[in-house]
């Protein structure tokens, strides 16, 4: 039976997944432990206003439990010794140097993490990959794990180890939701016993006929798979929406229209300026990296392929603003809503709105930016200045005044109940909205005597 956990890495999936454990298992001590003191010193604030990670109903959760049995701290060997099961919950960015650069990830934190597990862990202990990871990664921390295998630390008992991978398929924005109510648990392992551990912590709120049980390997890579095919579908229906605006055709028809058919089903068709965040991508790029590795080049360059639509999307709206702009946004001031990757996250981590305001300041322009989450310091260490320049702001109308152009990058409730007649009259005239989410009143804003272009419309 478990009884303490201990997860490394008190990030956007570890916080949030160990909240949710701690609230649902009463009976078993949380400990979530990280390198970042400033880090855990948020997640401890008083002010749950000020957790590291903003994700609507996680300052409930956390608010039930810390100090219970939900624990943050930095002092790392203690709580790996006292635990009876591990999380790797690190960081695994992809490489930007040497073997695999741009493609594969880099695992250095997690060999670390299974190093540090090898050396402070007390008797039996259960290692599971949280973290997205290449296939055969396990292998790695196997090997690691079992050189201190029989070892003695201080008056434990000898040292044991499993590993289980267990990714995680919570979205930001609705982890606490996914984390209540999973589509499905996967545990990927070799040794019954600990998988069924792992899935009796699950068992607390999890019916039992979601949690799916498989080898290691197969768990690693439906990982991989699934976030796979989900930015598969966005380059998809990205594709068509070019194609919408050519012809006349109105991507959100279209979508509505292949969504009814079961087979293809309605999530995951909303058109967009590509995907973000801190998974599709790295691990597209992983799955590219692993086939070619296999010598499976054409497969990897089918997936090579979702991602360069993404980013050939990225730049395509860049460019268009500008060419509506009568062909330069030099010295032009252009209002961007959204910066964030997507809505109810203060994440910005391979946004869209780095690309696409990368390109616009490469051609000279000024962006006034306004997010509700994220803040100046996070812009700042996302965007540099190239020819232009940018401000962050603290409303929409602060952003629009005297602006060329309004370009909605992420899609925040608020920015559908935008009132169009108002800011419209503080903008330079003629003045454009762009809206990269189709989420603005488009008809209040025309007839506040804007131009619009909306992503996918053909009109
Ligand atoms: C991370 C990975 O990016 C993702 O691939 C995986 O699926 C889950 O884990 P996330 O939680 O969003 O996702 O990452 P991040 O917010 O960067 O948190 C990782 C934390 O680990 C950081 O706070 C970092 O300080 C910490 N860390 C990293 C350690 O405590 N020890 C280390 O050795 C390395
Ligand atoms: C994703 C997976 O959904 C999740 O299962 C996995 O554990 C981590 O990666 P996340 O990146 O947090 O989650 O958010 P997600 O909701 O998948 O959105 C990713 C990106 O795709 C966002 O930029 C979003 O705006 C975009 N998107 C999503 C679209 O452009 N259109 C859609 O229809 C859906």
């Amino acid at each position: 039976m478990i009884r303490t956990i201990c997860c490394i890495g008190a990030g956007y999936v570890g916080g949030p997944t160990m909240a949710v454990i701690a609230d649902r298992c009463p009976n078993i001590q949380v400990t979530v432990v990280d390198l970042n003191q400033a880090r855990i010193d948020a997640w401890n604030d008083p002010d749950l206003s000020k957790l590291p990670v903003y994700e609507p109903g996680l300052d409930v959760v956390v608010g039930r439990c810390r100090g219970r049995n939900l624990h943050f701290t930095t002092a790392v060997e203690a709580a790996i010794a006292s635990a009876d099961m591990v999380f790797l919950s690190v960081n695994t960015p992809t490489k930007t140097k040497g073997v695999g650069a741009g493609q594969a990830s880099d695992l250095r934190w997690i060999e670390a993490s299974a190093r540090q597990v090898a050396a402070c862990a007390q008797g039996h202990t259960i290692v599971v990959e949280k973290s997205t990871l290449p296939v055969r990664t396990a292998e790695t921390v196997k090997v690691i794990l079992s050189a201190a295998q029989g070892e003695v630390a201080g008056a434990g008992a000898p040292k044991t180890f499993a590993v289980l991978s267990n990714p995680e398929f919570l979205a930001e924005g609705t982890a606490i939701p996914d984390l209540e109510n999973p589509d499905r648990v996967l545990i990927g392992g070799e040794d019954p016993a600990s998988i069924e551990a792992l899935a009796s912590v699950y068992g607390h709120w999890v019916p039992q006929q979601r949690i799916l049980r498989t080898n290691l390997w197969s768990s690693e890579l439906s990982k991989l798979t699934a976030n796979a095919f989900l930015a598969q579908r966005i380059s998809s229906i990205n594709s068509i929406a070019a194609l919408c605006e050519a012809t006349g055709a109105d991507v959100q028809e279209v979508a509505h229209a292949i969504g009814a058919d079961s087979r293809i089903g309605a999530k995951f068709l909303k058109a967009g300026p590509g995907f973000g965040g801190s998974c599709f991508q790295k691990d597209i790029l992983n799955l590219v990296y692993l086939c070619g590795h296999y010598g499976l080049h054409d497969v990897a360059g089918y997936w090579q392929s979702v991602v360069e639509l993404n980013s050939w999307q990225q730049h395509r709206i860049a460019r268009l603003v500008v060419q509506r702009l009568f062909g330069t946004v030099t010295g032009k001031r252009i209002a961007v809503l959204g910066f964030a990757f997507k809505a109810d996250t203060n994440d910005t981590r391979e946004a869209p709105a780095i690309r696409i305001c990368h390109d616009l300041l490469e051609e000279g322009a000024h962006l006034a930016i306004y997010d509700p989450k994220v803040p100046e310091s996070q812009i700042s260490s996302d965007l540099s200045s190239g020819e232009g320049s940018w401000q962050s702001v603290d409303s929409p109308a602060e952003a629009v005044a005297q602006a060329d152009a309004v370009l909605i990058l992420t899609e925040w409730s608020s920015f559908a109940e935008l009132n169009w007649q108002q800011l419209a009259a503080l903008m330079r005239k003629p003045a454009w909205l762009f809206d990269a989410r189709s989420i603005a009143d488009l008809v209040e804003a025309r007839a506040a005597g804007l131009n619009v272009w909306c992503v996918g419309c053909g009109f």
